[in-house]
């Protein structure tokens, strides 16, 4: 990592809140304020967490489903296990047919929220690294449309450009409600947006 990034980090203000305060990445303050503003995820619900690692985005949802709710969080990279017996991390990749299986055989019911913050490695060719992220965000949807129960809720991240209408307009032929959503705690510089589809139109049986 280059030594002006890491001196920017260490003065981040979610950087040093989420080491006070044990969060695995500063990125679990993007989805914690996104269901503060938005209420998507509650007490007890069923959640599915793609490109989880290193658990911040899980951590942030154990917060809020508590004891009675449940957690399976997917990345290709391990993730360092959780003490909690309702939150499964697992290694799998989500554009691979077996990992849609995987989270189907684990999940006790359909979900009631899926999240993705997956990012494909940075190649710094903006327009490749657009097109691969739009690319994660669709199958993303298609894991959320095969999981969630009918009002489910979709939350992903996107980066901005050429490609970004066509999938919102995908997510509004299936959500009855889609918010375009920058938290605070996104960095202003980057081009990175969330969007949030409420209430499923139709669960698949
Ligand atoms: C920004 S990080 C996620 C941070 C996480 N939300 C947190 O709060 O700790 C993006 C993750 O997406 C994962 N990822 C990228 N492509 C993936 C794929 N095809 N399947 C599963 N995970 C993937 C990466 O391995 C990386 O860990």
């Amino acid at each position: 990592m280059p030594k002006a990034w890491i001196q920017q980090r260490k003065k981040d203000y979610y950087y040093k809140k989420a080491k006070e305060e044990k969060y695995r990445s500063r990125a679990a303050y993007k989805l914690l304020q996104a269901i503060e503003k938005y209420h998507f995820m509650k007490s007890g619900d069923v959640v599915v967490d793609l490109g989880a690692a290193p658990g911040g985005w899980i951590q942030a949802a154990r917060k809020i489903v508590g004891s009675k709710g449940f957690i399976l969080g997917v990345d290709l990279k391990p993730i360092e296990p959780f003490s909690q017996t309702n939150v499964r991390p697992t290694i799998g990749d989500l554009t691979e047919p077996a990992t849609l299986r995987q989270i189907l055989s684990t999940l006790p019911r359909k979900a009631d929220a899926v999240t993705s913050d997956a990012s494909p490695n940075i190649s710094g060719i903006w327009e490749v690294d657009h097109a691969r992220q739009i690319d994660l965000a669709e199958q993303s949807l298609n894991i959320a449309l095969e999981t969630l129960r009918s009002s489910g809720s979709f939350f992903v991240k996107v980066f901005e450009g050429d490609m970004l209408n066509d999938f919102i307009a995908k997510i509004r032929e299936h959500f009855q409600v889609v918010r375009i959503i920058k938290p605070k705690a996104s960095r202003a510089k980057s081009s990175e947006l969330f969007i949030l589809g409420m209430r499923l139109k139709k669960a698949l049986d």
